[in-house]
C-alpha cells in the first residue's frame, strides 16, 4: 500500500493540479490531497470551499483503483505526512523555473524526515504555465477560463465576484 500527499494551497484547483493527481495515480494506491492552511496568505477561497471544489472535481478524473482523499493540514508538511504513514510527497514541476524553489523544498523535507521521498512529476505541456495565481489574475482582470480550471471552478469564481 503506498500513499502519497500531494500538498499545495489550491487556491483554486487547476487543470494542471487534476493532471498531476491523475498520473500520480499510477504509482500510488493513495493519494492525499492535503491543502495547506496558511494564516499568513489571504486567499481567494476559503478552506472550506477549496476542499469542496476538489472533492467535487476529482470525481471526474481518471484514478482507476488510486483513493483519493482530500483534507487539510497546518504546520510542517512532513509533520502532516508521517503522520499519515505516507511515504511520498508529490509535486508537479511544470518549468526549470519551478525546480529551484521545489529542489530547495524537496531536500529541506528530506533533512527534516528522511524516511519520505518527494517525487517530482511533469504535467501535461499543455498545462505548463498553468498557475493558480496566474488563473486568479487573468479571472479578475476579465481573461478566458476554459481549459485552464475545471467549469465548476471558473463558476464559483464568478459567483464569489458577484456576491462580492
Ligand atoms: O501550492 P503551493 O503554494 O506551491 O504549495 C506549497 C507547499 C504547501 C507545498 C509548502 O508551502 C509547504 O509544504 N508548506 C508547509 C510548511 C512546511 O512544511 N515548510 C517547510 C517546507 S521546506
Amino acid at each position: 500500500m503506498r500513499r502519497a500527499i500531494y500538498p499545495g494551497s489550491f487556491d483554486p484547483v487547476t487543470n494542471g493540479h487534476l493532471d498531476i493527481i491523475e498520473r500520480g495515480c499510477k504509482l500510488f494506491d493513495e493519494i492525499i490531497i492535503a491543502i495547506l492552511v496558511n494564516p499568513d496568505k489571504q486567499p481567494f477561497f476559503s478552506i472550506e470551499d477549496r476542499r469542496q471544489m476538489l472533492q467535487e472535481v476529482l470525481r471526474s478524473i481518471a484514478h482507476g483503483k488510486c483513493v483519493l482523499r482530500v483534507d487539510d493540514f497546518e504546520g510542517l508538511l512532513v509533520q502532516y505526512a508521517v503522520a499519515q504513514e505516507a511515504h511520498a510527497i508529490v509535486r508537479g514541476i511544470r518549468a526549470i523555473s519551478d525546480y529551484e524553489y521545489e529542489l530547495q523544498m524537496a531536500l529541506m523535507n528530506r533533512r527534516l524526515e528522511p524516511s519520505i521521498e518527494t517525487v517530482f512529476m511533469m504535467p501535461a505541456e499543455t498545462y505548463s504555465y498553468v498557475s493558480s495565481r496566474l488563473v486568479k489574475e487573468v479571472f479578475l482582470l476579465g481573461g478566458e477560463l476554459e481549459g485552464l480550471v475545471p467549469p465548476l471552478v471558473e463558476a464559483r469564481m464568478k459567483d464569489k465576484v458577484a456576491k462580492g
